[in-house]
């Protein structure tokens, strides 16, 4: 199965769905969102990740520069930041930590740029077990927001002098851009059939 494939069926998770949307006759999450096009969009600002188990993809991560990706989804914002997005696709994977696994690799690859200050979320208000999550990793809640004129966010922040603190095995030496071997960039195929 290709990257898209997985991308497709993560869709379909009931969680990974609730996660995107409050409205409760959705079925599909990240509605619109053709796969292709958005790997196809990275660039140095906005990219995905795939955390894999002995090769088995089980969730995604966007890493993106919230004051330069061309989308302007976090609107205005001051510059040096790092958005996180983060899904695990099947219920059999999550709540064994490797969600925490995957949130500390891109900790340390988005303070890894000296100049990022902190590190920003955008959970829905209303999916508690994620700002648990986000929380337990050192994550403080800053304020309410809401994106796309429907989405109501409680935005989160990770301050580079906490995740310090909180993880300084993971904080030295700055500046190590190793991912331990568990993330991998998508290898999309945007000319094959699907
Ligand atoms: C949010 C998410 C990424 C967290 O990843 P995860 O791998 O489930 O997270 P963890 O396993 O580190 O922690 C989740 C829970 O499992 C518990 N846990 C961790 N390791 C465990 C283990 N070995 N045994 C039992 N429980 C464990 C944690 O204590 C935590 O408990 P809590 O819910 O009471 O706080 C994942 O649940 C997910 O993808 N959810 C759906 C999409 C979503 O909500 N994304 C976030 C959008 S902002």
């Amino acid at each position: 199965m290709d990257d898209i494939a997985w991308f497709e069926r993560w869709d379909d998770d009931p969680d990974v769905v609730a996660a995107t949307t409050d409205r409760p006759d959705a079925t599909v999450a990240f509605e619109d969102t053709e796969w292709a096009d958005e790997f196809a969009q990275q660039d140095e600002y906005s990219r995905y990740y795939i955390a894999e188990l002995a090769g088995r993809p089980i969730g995604a991560m966007q890493i993106i520069d919230p004051h330069m990706e061309n989308t302007h989804y976090w609107e205005s914002i001051e510059p040096n930041l790092r958005a996180v997005d983060i899904w695990i696709g099947d219920p059999a994977d999550r709540n064994k930590g490797y969600g925490e696994t995957m949130m500390r690799l891109a900790c340390r690859l988005c303070f890894a740029d000296p100049a990022v200050t902190a590190i920003v979320i955008d959970p829905l208000n209303s999916n508690t077990a994620a700002h648990r999550f986000y929380r337990r990793l050192g994550f403080v809640p800053t304020h309410r927001q809401i994106f796309c004129g429907t989405d109501d966010c409680l935005v989160h922040r990770l301050t580079r002098a906490s995740w310090a603190r909180m993880f300084p095995d993971d904080a030295w030496p700055c500046g190590d851009t190793t991912n331990g071997g568990i993330l991998a960039e998508p290898h999309y195929k945007t000319t094959e059939p699907r």
